[in-house]
């Protein structure tokens, strides 16, 4: 029987080896040396979500343990976990307390959101890994690395995971297609490669549930899914006002406040997100435009009208040139 029809993709299209794992080829040459010399340091994973921080963990937890070494000798745990951190460290405890029956002189320990901990929590946390260093690796992930204090990140060999690029997207959204016998059409895909970006979690998870719908995804079914902005409708929206289009840009605006009931601030974020990568704008009038945005935002934030200030907006982008 086929029982992988109800699995989440996400855990059914992880990466299960180096090779698998698209898009982050620098840092898999650099961990694949560190695996290759059997000598693993501690390693601080820092980036987006969904960008492969925890699937590069297991990798290398696979590979240096095979499948079946992976039990007793790799631990997940969560640091935003409410029980706190002295719960951790009893985890930790127990765990390195049992030896390894790998030739391997180390187990290796995941702490996810390692950035959620506290002050005083990564102090215990920074004791606990010098306390475990010889029996135990850790690899600790976080999403912001300034919220990790100093001495844990100078203990730690760092790689800063990037959102995946849109020829990366694209190539898993192909590799998923394949798999569950998908049609993603080219507008299809331009929609998912934006509403996601750069977050395969969220790309998957936006697939499967478009698919549960319907095999043929289209951008309609996609949008119908989102319940967030639709990243799509605000590009249409800056690329009508870049034409110097004011007025269809703001029958967009419209569109997307009224009918979809959007609120200024979502719009004016995805604008921003779009803007930022723009290749199209000079990089001084980008930072112009950031400029406008952020005072907009503000202005929106203390009470003026939403609509007059995104116009307003739209109005000087249409005037860019
Ligand atoms: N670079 C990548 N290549 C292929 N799949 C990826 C990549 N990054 C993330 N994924 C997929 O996205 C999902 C979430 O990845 P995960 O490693 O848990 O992200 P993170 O820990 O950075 O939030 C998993 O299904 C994983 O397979
Ligand atoms: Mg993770």
């Amino acid at each position: 029987m086929d029982n992988t029809i109800s699995k989440i993709w996400v855990d059914k299209y992880r990466p299960q080896t180096f090779d698998e794992i698209i898009g982050q080829n620098y840092f898999v040459t650099r961990v694949k040396a560190f695996i290759d010399s059997k000598n693993l340091p501690h390693l601080l994973f820092a980036g987006a979500p969904g960008t492969g921080k925890t699937t590069t963990a297991l990798v290398v937890a696979r590979e240096l343990f095979g499948e079946h070494g992976m039990k007793g000798n790799y631990l997940e745990l969560n640091a935003s976990d409410d029980r706190g951190i002295d719960v951790i460290r009893n985890q930790i405890k127990e765990f390195a307390k049992l030896k390894s029956l790998t030739d391997i002189p180390y187990k290796i320990i995941c702490l996810d959101e390692a950035d959620s901990l506290t002050k005083d929590a990564q102090q215990a946390l920074r004791r606990t890994m010098e306390k475990y260093s010889s029996s135990c690796r850790f690899i600790l992930a976080c999403n912001e690395i300034s919220k990790i204090m100093d001495p844990i990140q100078s203990r730690c060999v760092i790689f800063k995971f990037k959102p995946l690029g849109e020829e990366a997207l694209s190539e898993l959204i192909d590799r998923i297609a394949n798999g569950e016998g998908l049609k993603v059409d080219a507008d299809a895909k331009e929609s998912l490669i934006l509403a996601s970006r750069g977050d395969v979690r969220k790309l998957t998870n936006i697939l499967q549930a478009t698919s549960a719908i319907e095999k043929v995804i289209t951008t309609k079914l996609i949008d119908e899914i989102l319940d967030s902005v639709n990243p799509k409708e605000v590009e249409k929206m800056i690329n009508a006002a870049k034409e110097g289009d004011f007025f269809k840009a703001r029958d967009y605006l419209i569109a997307l406040k009224s009918i979809k009931g959007f609120s200024g601030l979502e719009i004016l974020k995805e604008m921003y997100r779009i803007l930022i990568r723009d290749e199209s704008i000079e990089p001084k009038t980008k930072i112009k435009l950031v400029d406008k945005i952020a005072t907009i935002e503000f202005r929106i934030v203390e009470g003026s009208d939403e609509e007059l200030q995104l116009e307003s907006f739209l109005a000087t982008l249409s005037l860019v040139k």
